[in-house]
């Protein structure tokens, strides 16, 4: 389904039966609050958050837009008919036949609706949620960040958060090798500023292509097109002449200073990895010198909370397994990627085979950030924890399946990062590979599993399950 932007996104939800409506929350943690106790609920119902406390009628925040199984289905295009190994299966293959579709310029678009320049800008009018109880102030937290990288024109668009400091300024955290950070500091290595265009909500294929770790060069619009099968219509900015979503509902256009042209606090915010792990430092501040928005405009909060799903189409370890079949590592079965922890089961066909997919997953874009590869054999089902578990604890020699690669792609905001590699900006980290796998070369002499075979449970189940009941 084209979704023509993201009020179009949310009458669908409305007719779903998918979406609740909020009137009267505040953004001191009412807001995330709220948001949280959604996402626990079985249903997971989307939520839109009208007349704000404090703020003007019409400018709503929309939380859990994609976080149940239903709703990313319809995101990714993907039938909900389909069980989830299925699911995961499809939407794998699809991703081999991406084929972007570019965005088409327009004149003009929606976004343009408002536009506020020079002493007009005041982000203040707009709602920033503090999130999370210790989060060190109020932030946006699922936007879709334009930059052009200044050497090959390249346009990137990466998801980061942005914290309020005033009423035209603010600060971002961004990642260290995420794109967005590459592209900046070309800018400032020749002492000026990276123009940025912050979308804060538009329909939602962008933000997760914005939040997908594609690889360098890759378009995150020609993505988001592909992804909802139509070109991203894109119009040009009021002060930069980056594009932008023409039919976002706000648009903040403005400049990432250099370091030495200062920096202020950012943090500490509740992060995915469920904790404040990149506490508060300084980062280098953004002046935004536009705003441009729809009447009635929706912003998107997609704040991180344990316990609270990202879906199983958006996790990496579909990316990662894509990774590995490039590198042309064969028969692996499946991929899950949680926590930093990637999970990789494979047929084993030849000496070396588990520590070669080891490796492709450290070294490629999707498996990075993470502090455990486990390699198990494909009787395991990676989705199923009890099951790694088990053949870690007998299939696994700590003598000699157990590696540690060293000075690995970290990131400050990773809570076991010791506080003296991070004040240094050594944000590299170990990754334990975990071979978790029966021996290649005495396989078909490892003890047999006492598991009974499906053809004797189902032909038992077909004479006796009926005197058991249903489950
Ligand atoms: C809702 C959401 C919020 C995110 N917040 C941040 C963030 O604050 N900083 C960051 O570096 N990455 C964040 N990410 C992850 C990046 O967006 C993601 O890794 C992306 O691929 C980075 O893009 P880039 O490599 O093109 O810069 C977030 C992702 C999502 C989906």
């Amino acid at each position: 389904m084209i979704f023509s932007d993201l009020r179009h996104y949310i009458s669908t939800l409305e007719q779903l039966g998918q979406l609740k409506v909020i009137e009267g929350a505040s953004c001191d943690l009412e807001i995330g609050a709220i948001t949280e106790i959604a996402a626990c609920r079985k249903k997971c119902p989307a939520v839109l958050f009208d007349s704000l406390k404090g703020f003007q009628k019409g400018f709503r925040i929309l939380t859990n837009f994609i976080s149940n199984r239903l709703r990313e289905r319809l995101v990714f295009g993907v039938s909900n008919d389909l069980t989830d190994p299925e699911a995961v299966l499809f939407w794998k293959n699809r991703l081999k036949e991406f084929a972007p579709i570019e965005p088409k310029e327009a004149k003009d678009g929606p976004v343009k609706e408002n536009v506020l320049l020079g002493s007009n800008v005041d982000l203040t009018r707009f709602p920033w949620p503090k999130w999370h109880q210790r989060d060190g102030g109020p932030y946006i937290c699922a936007t879709s960040s334009v930059t052009r990288d200044p050497e090959s024109g390249y346009i990137n668009v990466g998801s980061y958060r942005f914290m309020l400091l005033g009423k035209n300024k603010i600060v971002a955290h961004i990642g260290s090798g995420h794109h967005g950070d590459v592209i900046r500091k070309k800018y400032w290595a020749k002492g000026k500023p990276c123009p940025v265009a912050i979308s804060l909500g538009q329909e939602p294929s962008l933000l997760v292509a914005a939040g997908t770790n594609l690889n360098w060069g890759v378009s995150e619009y020609g993505f988001s097109g592909w992804l909802r099968g139509a070109p991203v219509e894109v119009t040009k900015g009021a002060v930069t002449d980056l594009p932008i979503p023409a039919t976002a509902e706000v648009v903040l256009e403005g400049e990432m200073l250099p370091p030495g042209a200062g920096t202020d606090i950012e943090g500490p915010f509740g992060e995915f990895s469920g904790y404040y792990g990149g506490g508060a430092r300084p980062a280098p501040i953004t002046i935004i010198k536009s705003i441009l928005y729809r009447n009635d405009p929706i912003i998107l909060g997609a704040p991180p909370f344990l316990g609270t799903s990202r879906g199983i189409l958006s996790s990496r370890g579909i990316l990662v397994w894509n990774e590995l079949e490039a590198l042309g590592i064969p028969d692996i079965k499946a991929v899950n990627y949680s926590w930093g922890m990637c999970i990789i089961s494979l047929k084993q066909a030849y000496p070396g085979h588990a520590m070669r997919a080891a490796h492709g997953a450290i070294g490629g874009t999707a498996g990075y950030h993470g502090r455990f590869v486990i390699v198990v054999d494909d009787d395991i089902d990676p989705y199923n924890l009890e099951q790694v578990l088990w053949a870690i604890a007998t299939r696994c020699d700590p003598e000699t399946s157990l590696d540690v690669s060293r000075r690995i792609w970290s990131y400050k905001i990773d809570p076991r990062l010791p506080k003296h590699k991070k004040e240094a900006g050594d944000y590299t980290g170990a990754v334990a590979i975990i071979d978790a796998c029966r021996p290649y070369h005495w396989i078909d002499e490892f003890p047999a599993t006492t598991q009974i075979s499906e053809e004797l449970l189902k032909e038992t189940n077909a004479k006796w399950g009926s005197i058991l009941g249903e489950d």
